[in-house]
């Protein structure tokens, strides 16, 4: 079973979100309710690109099933796993307060899932509320397991902008012809770049612009005059998406489940795990206009798939008046080049906070002041099979010179609360161990990182700033790096390298964008901060998978607190073994 579009034909459509508000709204008396679902992760086969192949859903659905919820709200999510395939869920962009063992990284939090196995997620939405999503978070998983986590504010809070007439989920993905497991195994054996995907998609649909795909094109429809909420999520595996609507602006109001400053835009750049809310007025003459899910690849040299996935978005009139005459194509919008670094430049430094709830204030007196590169690396190895990157090497990528390796035989979280010895150490390093111009020409003999699964302890309550800082080797890249179990401001973003007399005065201690997945600026920097207030062992690392499956990734150690509420819950019972 596949998500349905409304008929074209449809002249009074309701879109689903719309009846499950109502729904939800009619029986909600109390102020917070708990949620019940059962998830079952299962092979199923689906059709694109003129071809069928069997992907990996849950319940069935691709993109998955849409969670609705409120601030305060709690989910229990039982997931079932009838694929052939370990699996982890992962709440993207949920803190998780005090419940990292709902947190769900393999090997991080928990074991995964094994086939015929079952593990429940539970936990509560704590002063949060805006557009999150829910993913796979084992291999590549995720190339299909993923849906949209919308938190609506409190009963009686209203969004700080006038109620939009429909809320409209937007998922950008991916799509592979081939079983992603099957492209994860061939790149990690060869050690080369993974096979880039074959097609965008919007909603699980590539669009018109692909071969076999006309008929399935997403159609989001609207009528004349209203304003729409679109919730855009960047669920691609590997690659940073511009999103456009031929001939309509957009109002961002919203970045990772934190409201901003509103402004207007004719092109938003996500990076893979960043969601983006935009109200979109239906204020064009009657008709069909595309939406665009196109690349944005800075990466120098890199093959990358240069297609555009489209949706549609209709005017109900025109869908009502051409019911026997032939649709006129839609219009296209202009989209940035491939390459466009100015437009993503000039589109993020228009974020600032709204300030709220969650906005409290910005940390000033830092108590660990870390500074991470974060880019690719190169391994020598003996040519042959398993040596075919670039001059007979393996791809890598390191954050401080460090590849992340996931342990095997239990999860770093267990190993933690267990007291098991021999996991994990904790000696990640603070700065590089090695200070060198990390955007300049960078000597090769740098270029090769070194393996491990190295932790970074946090003091419970301790402001932490980070300077993420992109390198030059192999080649610069816009990073999307996100950290688990929390939200961080962005004092800064810039280019080169970070220079601390210069960029400090440059902080934005005002107004800083709040958000869970940063793109650190190809060939440059940016800076975050938070306090370290939620206990547990949390992943940061590139969203990019194939850069993930490369090593770029570290955890951090956040030891509990003295106070009542500061020390993480005990494991569930159903925590799967390993
Ligand atoms: Cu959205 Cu660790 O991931």
């Amino acid at each position: 079973m596949e998500h349905s579009n409304p008929s074209p034909m449809q002249c009074n459509i309701s879109i689903s979100i719309l009846i499950l508000l109502a729904v939800f709204s009619a029986f909600s008396s109390a102020t917070a309710e708990t949620h019940h679902h059962q998830f079952v992760v299962q092979a199923t086969p689906v059709k694109r690109l003129c071809r069928t192949h069997s992907i990996i859903t849950v319940n069935g659905q691709f993109p998955g099933p849409t969670l609705l919820v409120r601030d305060g709200d709690t989910l229990v999510v039982k997931v079932i796993n009838s694929a052939p395939y370990n699996v982890t869920l992962h709440w993207h962009g949920i803190r998780q307060m005090r419940t990292p063992w709902a947190d769900g990284p393999e090997y991080v939090t928990q074991c995964p899932i094994q086939p015929g196995a079952s593990y429940t997620y539970r936990f509560t939405i704590e002063n949060q509320d805006g557009t999150l999503w829910w993913h796979a978070h084992s291999k590549w998983l995720r190339a299909t397991v993923y849906g949209a986590l919308i938190i609506l504010p409190k009963l009686g809070v209203p969004y700080p902008f006038p109620e939009p007439k429909q809320d409209i989920p937007v998922l950008l993905g991916e799509w592979w012809n081939r079983d992603i497991i099957s492209i994860l195994r061939q790149a990690r054996f060869t050690g080369a770049a993974p096979n880039v995907s074959d097609a965008y998609t919007i909603n699980g649909q590539p669009g018109d612009l692909y071969k076999c795909s006309s008929q399935g094109t997403t159609k989001f429809h609207v009528k004349s005059g209203e304003t729409v909420l679109l919730r855009i999520i960047n669920a691609a595996l590997n690659q940073e998406l511009f999103f456009t609507v031929a001939n309509h602006m957009l109002t961002v109001v919203g970045n990772d489940a934190a409201y901003n400053k509103q402004f207007t835009t004719r092109v938003v750049m996500l990076g893979p795990g960043q969601t983006t809310n935009v109200l979109l007025a239906a204020n064009q003459p009657s008709g069909h206009y595309y939406m665009t899910a196109s690349p944005y690849h800075s990466a120098q040299n890199a093959p990358f798939d240069n297609t555009t996935a489209t949706a549609i978005l209709e005017y109900e009139s025109a869908s009502c008046t051409s019911k026997n005459v032939s649709v006129s194509k839609p219009l296209m919008p202009i989209i940035p080049a491939y390459n466009d670094t100015a437009t993503v430049t000039a589109y993020t430094s228009q974020i600032r906070n709204l300030g709220s709830k969650q906005g409290k204030t910005v940390p000033t007196r830092m108590d660990e002041n870390l500074f991470f590169t974060v880019g690719l690396g190169l391994v020598n190895c003996f040519p042959g099979p398993r040596c075919q990157g670039p001059n007979n090497t393996r791809f890598a990528a390191s954050m401080n010179n460090v590849s992340f390796l996931l342990p095997r035989r239990t999860s770093l979280l267990q190993a933690y609360y267990q007291n098991i010895p021999g996991i994990y150490t904790t000696d990640f390093p603070p700065v590089p161990p090695v200070t060198f111009d990390y955007t300049g020409n960078v000597s090769r003999a740098l270029w090769q990182p070194r393996f491990g699964t190295k932790l970074y302890k946090l003091k419970f309550g301790s402001n932490v700033q980070i300077v993420l800082q992109d390198t030059a080797i192999v080649s610069t890249e816009d990073h999307p790096i996100h950290l688990h179990g929390y939200h961080f401001y962005v004092m800064a973003q810039g280019f080169g390298n970070f220079n601390p007399r210069r960029d400090t005065a440059g902080f934005n201690l005002v107004d800083p964008p709040l958000r869970n997945t940063i793109n650190v600026p190809v060939g440059g920097w940016a800076v975050i901060r938070f306090v370290a207030d939620n206990p547990g062992v949390w992943m940061m690392h590139c969203h990019i998978d194939s850069h993930l499956a490369w090593g770029l990734a570290m955890a951090f150690l956040v030891e509990n607190g003295e106070g009542e509420l500061q020390s993480i819950e005990p494991p569930p019972p159903d925590l799967p073994p390993c």
